[in-house]
C-alpha cells in the first residue's frame, strides 16, 4: 500500500503545498481555477477579501527572495490574514537556535501557516512533518528540489495565453540541473497534459535522470525552440554550482542566450517566460526580456492570485474572490 501524501487531507483536499509530485490534474486545475477567481481582487479599489481574517501567516525565508516573498505577503494581506515576516539575519537563528525550536516558538504565537524558503532540499517537508496538526506549510523553494507555487503561476500564465495545455509545445532552456523551478514546471506541464515538454541545455547542466522526467532533450537552442508555443528561460544558478560547469557566461550566451533572431525559430505567437531574477546578457537579451512576446512581469502579477488560491485552499477557505 502506498503511503498517504502528507500534502493532502484524508478527503483529498490540500493541507500543505510542498511539491507538484503526486498531485493530480484535477487538483492542479482547481488551483488554477481558484486563482482565476482571485485575479479581479487586485483591480478593486479595496484590494481585499475577508477569507483568511483572523489567520496568522508567517514568512520564513532562509534564502534571498524578491518576487516570492513579497507576492506571498501581498497575497496573504489581500486575503485579510495577519502576516509575520521573520528576518532570519536578525532572528535567534543567527544565535544558533534550531529550526525546530524556531518553529515551536512561532507556533506558540498561534501561527496557522508557514511559507518556507530554504537552501536545503527537503526543508519544507521537514517542517511540515513536525508542524502542529492545525498548521499548513507552503514550500516557497527548497534547494534544487521544488518551487511549486512558481510552477503554478507559470501554468496560470500559459493557460491565460494559450488556453488548453493539450497541443502545446513548451521548451525550458538553461540550467535544468540546479533548477527547482524546472523540476516543478516539468511535473506540472506533464500532469496538465502538455503535448511536448522540451529541455534545452548543455550536457553539464542536465540532471542524470532527465529523460525519466518525461521530456525531450536538445543541446542546440535553435533546434530546440523550433515551432514551440512557449519558451521558458532559466537563470544560471551559480550559487548552487560546484566547480566549473561552463567555460564562461559570454560563451554561454553565445550558445544558449535568447535573442530576437533566435526567437524567430519559435511559433510567431510564442510567449517568452522567465521566473526571475533575470541575468540580462547571460540567459537572454534585453530586447527579448522587454519585448512584445515577453510575459515575465505578468508572471509576477499572476503570482499573487495563484498564491492566494494555494493559501486559501490549504487553510480550508476556498470561497473564491466573489465578495
Ligand atoms: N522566481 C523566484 O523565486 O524569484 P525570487 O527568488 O525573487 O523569489
Amino acid at each position: 500500500m502506498s503511503r498517504p501524501d502528507i500534502q493532502l487531507q484524508p478527503d483529498g483536499r490540500l493541507r500543505h503545498f510542498l511539491t507538484i509530485d503526486g498531485l493530480g490534474r484535477d487538483l492542479l486545475t482547481d488551483i488554477l481555477d481558484t486563482a482565476e477567481s482571485f485575479t479581479g481582487v487586485s483591480e478593486r479599489i479595496i484590494k481585499k477579501v475577508p477569507l483568511l481574517r483572523g489567520k496568522v501567516i508567517c514568512n520564513l525565508f532562509f534564502e534571498n527572495s524578491t518576487r516570492t516573498r513579497t507576492t506571498f505577503e501581498v497575497a496573504a494581506k489581500r486575503l485579510s490574514a495577519d502576516v509575520l515576516n521573520l528576518n532570519i539575519s536578525t532572528s535567534a537563528t543567527a544565535k544558533g537556535e534550531t529550526l525546530l525550536d524556531t518553529l515551536r516558538n512561532l507556533e506558540a504565537m498561534h501561527v496557522d501557516m508557514f511559507v518556507v524558503r530554504h537552501a536545503d532540499s527537503g526543508a519544507a517537508h521537514f517542517i511540515a512533518r513536525h508542524a502542529a496538526p492545525h498548521v499548513s506549510v507552503i514550500n516557497a523553494g527548497d534547494g534544487r528540489h521544488a518551487h511549486p507555487t512558481q510552477a503554478m503561476l507559470d501554468m496560470f500564465t500559459i493557460r491565460r495565453h494559450k488556453g488548453e495545455f493539450t497541443g502545446l509545445r513548451v521548451a525550458i532552456v538553461g540550467d535544468i540541473l540546479h533548477s527547482r523551478v524546472a523540476r516543478s514546471q516539468i511535473l506540472a506541464l506533464n500532469t496538465l497534459g502538455t503535448s511536448e515538454v522540451r529541455v534545452i541545455a548543455p550536457r553539464t547542466l542536465l540532471p542524470a535522470d532527465c529523460r525519466s522526467l518525461g521530456v525531450h532533450i536538445f543541446h542546440d537552442l535553435e533546434e530546440g525552440i523550433r515551432d514551440v508555443d512557449v519558451v521558458i528561460m532559466l537563470r544560471l544558478q551559480k550559487e548552487r554550482m560546484r566547480g566549473a560547469l561552463l567555460p564562461s557566461e559570454h560563451e554561454y550566451f553565445q550558445l544558449y542566450g535568447l535573442t530576437e533572431e533566435r526567437l524567430q525559430a519559435a511559433r510567431p505567437d510564442a510567449i517568452v517566460m522567465h521566473p526571475g531574477p533575470i541575468n540580462r546578457g547571460v540567459e537572454m537579451d534585453s530586447q527579448v526580456a522587454d519585448g512584445p512576446r515577453s510575459v515575465i512581469l505578468q508572471q509576477v502579477s499572476f503570482g499573487i492570485a495563484v498564491r492566494m488560491a494555494v493559501m486559501s485552499m490549504a487553510l480550508g477557505s476556498q470561497a473564491g474572490g466573489g465578495e
